[in-house]
């Protein structure tokens, strides 16, 4: 039976998790290993409009528990609609983003209740969960840096000390789910972060990965 395999990237606003996202897609194309990737919120037409809520600069007043719930919908569908599927095709699931997130932001960030958002994450997920995670740590300052020329959305907006409280609930994250979590230093060059990413997933998933041919 197929098997396949997801893996996640974690980090804060600018930690470079999408280069390196697209770094790992074109090692896969390279070894014609079977792939799709979601990016979170997001990924399925109702997990896009949910996402459009959750940045939309106007909604300034969304309540935090409110936050957290509709992170968890737009995840619930995406793991439904999408994710499982492609597992069960045997196919590699890279999501920028998944469950670590609700806990660092909303968790750590905001301070929600912990447990309470395991609950809602285990229900969104049905119980999945990632086989590795690559947390991107990087200062707070640097990644703010990096995101100068960009226009900020509502997370983004919140401020340092935000992310700072986030960058250290990754931290526990990482300490608590010690054999899939993998805290990878973000400050490196890009080319330095996805030589330790893939030589990482090589070692860990070798001869596993489904090839298209
Ligand atoms: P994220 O997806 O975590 O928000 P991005 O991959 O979009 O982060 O990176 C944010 C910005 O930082 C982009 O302009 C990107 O080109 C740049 N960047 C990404 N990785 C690095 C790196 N290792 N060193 C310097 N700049 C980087
Ligand atoms: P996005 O632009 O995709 O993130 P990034 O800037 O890292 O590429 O925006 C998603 C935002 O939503 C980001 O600020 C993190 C936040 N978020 C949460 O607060 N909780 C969650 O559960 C998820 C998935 C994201």
């Amino acid at each position: 039976m197929l098997v396949g395999k997801l893996i996640t990237f974690e980090g804060i606003d600018g930690s470079g998790k999408s280069t390196q996202i697209q770094l790992l897609e074109a090692e896969f194309e390279k070894m014609g290993i079977t792939y799709q990737t979601f990016r979170e919120p997001g990924g399925t037409g109702l997990s896009e409009k949910i996402r459009e809520i959750l940045l939309d600069k106007d909604n300034i007043e969304l309540y935090s528990n409110a936050e957290s719930l509709l992170f968890a919908a737009a995840r619930a569908q995406l793991t439904v609609e999408q994710i499982k599927p492609a597992i069960a095709k045997g196919e590699c699931v890279i999501c920028d983003r998944f469950t670590d997130s609700t806990i660092a932001y909303q968790g750590y960030g905001r301070g929600l209740n912990i447990k309470n958002l395991e609950m809602i994450n285990n229900i969104a997920t049905e119980g999945l969960t990632p086989d590795i995670t690559f947390i991107l740590d990087i200062d707070p300052e640097k990644a703010s840096e990096r995101m100068k020329a960009e226009a900020p959305d509502r997370m983004e907006s919140a401020g340092i000390d935000f992310f700072q409280k986030i960058r250290q609930g990754y931290h526990q994250i990482m300490e608590q789910n010690q054999s899939r979590c993998i805290l990878i230093n973000g400050e490196q060059s890009q080319e330095n972060v996805f030589k330790e990413i893939n030589q990482l997933i090589m070692k860990r998933f070798k001869g596993e990965l489904v090839c298209s041919n």
